[in-house]
C-alpha cells in the first residue's frame, strides 16, 4: 500500500470545532515528528490567515502542547481560503493557493450534509485531480443514506482516493489487539467458539453532552459510537488473520462485518440519562439514547453461538473503554471447588490508560487444592504517544489506507444497526453516575455479569 505522498494539506472547516480540537494539534505533531513541510491550507467561510494562526495557537495552548518551533513552522506553512462552500470562486481561490501542488489531500472536517457539495466543487475546479479526500464520520445516517453518499462521492472520486476516518482505528491499543492476536500463534487455537464463552466491550464516559446537544440530537449512542468505534474494536478482536496482500486487512474486516447478524429490537436496551433533556439544543421530549447495550452474534464458523455484548453510554460511573474475552470454565470441577466464571479471560483496556492482561486461576499456597484468580499483565502504558488523528492524517498523506474504513465495511456496519434505529425500542431513564438502566442487566442475564471497568489508577 501507499503511493506518492500528498504535496498539499487542505482542511475544510478550518474555524470549526474539529480543527480546534484535533487538526491543529495533529499538524503541530506532524511538523515536529515527521518534518511535515508542505502548504497547509485552511478553508472556511470566515477564517482569515490571522484568525487561523490565532486559533491554532489557542488550541495548542489550551491542550498544553504548544511547541514554539513547530508552531512557528506551522504559521509559515499555513494559508487561508475564505468563501462559501457552494461558491465556485472559493475553489478558484483554492486552486491558486495550491500553486504547484499536484497531489493535494483534502480533509473535509465539516458537517456531512456538505460532503457532496465540497466534493463536487473540488472536482469541477480541478482541485480534486490526483487528490485524496479524507472524510469525518458520520458516513450517512443509516444504510440507505450511506449507500447514497458513497454513490454520489464516487461520481467525483474513486474509492481508492476516499479516506473515511474512524479515530478508534488510529488508537495504539486498538492496533495492539490485532498485533497481539496475530503475532502470537498461541492465541489462534483458542480464539473461537470452542474456547470463548462470551465477549464484552464497554465504552463508558462520565461526561454528558453539555456542549454537544444539537449534534447529539441527530446521532444518539447507536449512530455516534456503536455503528463505528465499537464495531471497529469488535472487528479487530474477531476478524480472521490477513495474509499480507494489498487490502487484505480491510478485506478480512469487511468479511467479518458482513458476518455479524443484523440487530433486532429484542437485542437492544436504550437508555437516556436523567437531565439530558435540559441540555441546550436538546428537545424537552427527546427520545435520543445516551446509552445503548446490545447482544450481538457473528454468524461464521469461528464465532457462531458466542454471545457478544457491547454497551456504551454517557454519564456513567467511570470513563474507560475495555474489552474482555472470557474463556470457558473447565468441563468439570477437578479439585472440588467451583471455578468462578471469568477466572480465565483476556482483558484489553483501550482507555484512558492502556493495558492487556490475561486472567488465570492458580493454586493458593497451602495444603488445600484451592485456587485464586490472578491477572498477568502483558502491556501497561499510561497513554499512547501518538494521538490517533496525527497517526491517521500522516497515513492518509502517505496513501496508507489500511486504517480507514472502506465503503463495503461502512455499509456492512450500517446493516448491523439499521433495524434498531429510529426509536423502535423503548427508552429507559438512568441516573447519572450509574451503569445505565437496569434493563441492561436483564439483557445480559446468565451471560453476565457486566464487567465494569475500574477507574484509572492514576489520572491520565
Ligand atoms: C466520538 C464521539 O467519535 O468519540 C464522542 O462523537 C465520543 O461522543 C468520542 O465521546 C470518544 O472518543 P475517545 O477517543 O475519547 O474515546
Amino acid at each position: 500500500m501507499g503511493g506518492p505522498p500528498s504535496d498539499a494539506f487542505v482542511f475544510f472547516g478550518a474555524t470549526g470545532d474539529l480543527a480546534y480540537k484535533q487538526i491543529f494539534p495533529s499538524l503541530q505533531g506532524l511538523i515536529r515528528d515527521e518534518g511535515f513541510n508542505l502548504p497547509i491550507i485552511g478553508v472556511s467561510r470566515t477564517g482569515s490567515l490571522d484568525k487561523l494562526k490565532e486559533r491554532a495557537k489557542n488550541s495548542l495552548e489550551e491542550h498544553g502542547i504548544l511547541n514554539q518551533e513547530a508552531y512557528q513552522k506551522l504559521t509559515e506553512l499555513l494559508r487561508a481560503v475564505q468563501g462559501d462552500y457552494n461558491d465556485p470562486a472559493t475553489y478558484q481561490k483554492l486552486r491558486q493557493e495550491l500553486g504547484k501542488a499536484e497531489r493535494p489531500l483534502h480533509y473535509l472536517a465539516i458537517h456531512p450534509t456538505m460532503f457532496v457539495e465540497v466534493a463536487e466543487g473540488l472536482a469541477k475546479s480541478g482541485c480534486g485531480a490526483n487528490a485524496r479526500v479524507v472524510l469525518e464520520k458520520p458516513f450517512g445516517r443509516d444504510l440507505a443514506s450511506a449507500q447514497e453518499l458513497n454513490r454520489v462521492l464516487h461520481q467525483y472520486f474513486p474509492e481508492e482516493a476516499i479516506y473515511r476516518i474512524d479515530h478508534y482505528l488510529g488508537k495504539e491499543p486498538v492496533q495492539n489487539i490485532l498485533y497481539t492476536r496475530f503475532a502470537n500463534p498461541t492465541f489462534e487455537p483458542i480464539w473461537n467458539r470452542h474456547y470463548v464463552r462470551t465477549i464484552q466491550i464497554t465504552m463508558a464516559e462520565t461526561f454528558g453532552l453539555e456542549d454537544r446537544g444539537k449534534f447529539y440530537e441527530e446521532a444518539g449512542a447507536i449512530r455516534d459510537v456503536l455503528q463505528n468505534h465499537m464495531l471497529q474494536i469488535l472487528g479487530s478482536l474477531t476478524m480472521d488473520p490477513h495474509c499480507g496482500a494489498h487490502e487484505s486487512v480491510r478485506d478480512e474486516k469487511a468479511r467479518l462485518f458482513k458476518a455479524i447478524t443484523p440487530l433486532k429490537p429484542e437485542d437492544v436496551v436504550r437508555g437516556q440519562y436523567n437531565g439530558y433533556r435540559s441540555v441546550p439544543g436538546v428537545s424537552s421530549i427527546s427520545e435520543v439514547e445516551t446509552f445503548v447495550a446490545v447482544r450481538l452474534s457473528i454468524d461464521n464458523w469461528r464465532w457462531a453461538g458466542v454471545p457478544i455484548y457491547i454497551r456504551a453510554g454517557k454519564k456513567l460511573a467511570v470513563t474507560s473503554t475495555e474489552v474482555v474475552v472470557e474463556f470457558k470454565r473447565p468441563p468439570r470441577e477437578t479439585f472440588g471447588e467451583i471455578v468462578p466464571v471469568l477466572s480465565s479471560h483476556m482483558r484489553m483496556r483501550i482507555s484512558p490508560d492502556i493495558s492487556i492482561s490475561m486472567g488465570l486461576r492458580v493454586k493458593k499456597p497451602g495444603e488445600a487444592m484451592a485456587g485464586q484468580d490472578v491477572e498477568l499483565s502483558l502491556v501497561r502504558q499510561a497513554a499512547a504517544d501518538i494521538p490517533p488523528y496525527q497517526r491517521l492524517l500522516g497515513d492518509a498523506r502517505r496513501g496508507m489506507a489500511e486504517l480507514f474504513t472502506r465503503e463495503d465495511s461502512v455499509e456492512a456496519q450500517w446493516q448491523v444497526v439499521d433495524g434498531i434505529l429510529g426509536n423502535v425500542t423503548p427508552l429507559y431513564t438512568y441516573e447519572p453516575g450509574t451503569w445505565g438502566p437496569a434493563e441492561a442487566y436483564q439483557l445480559i442475564g446468565k451471560h453476565g455479569p457486566w464487567l465494569n471497568p475500574r477507574p484509572p489508577e492514576n489520572k491520565p
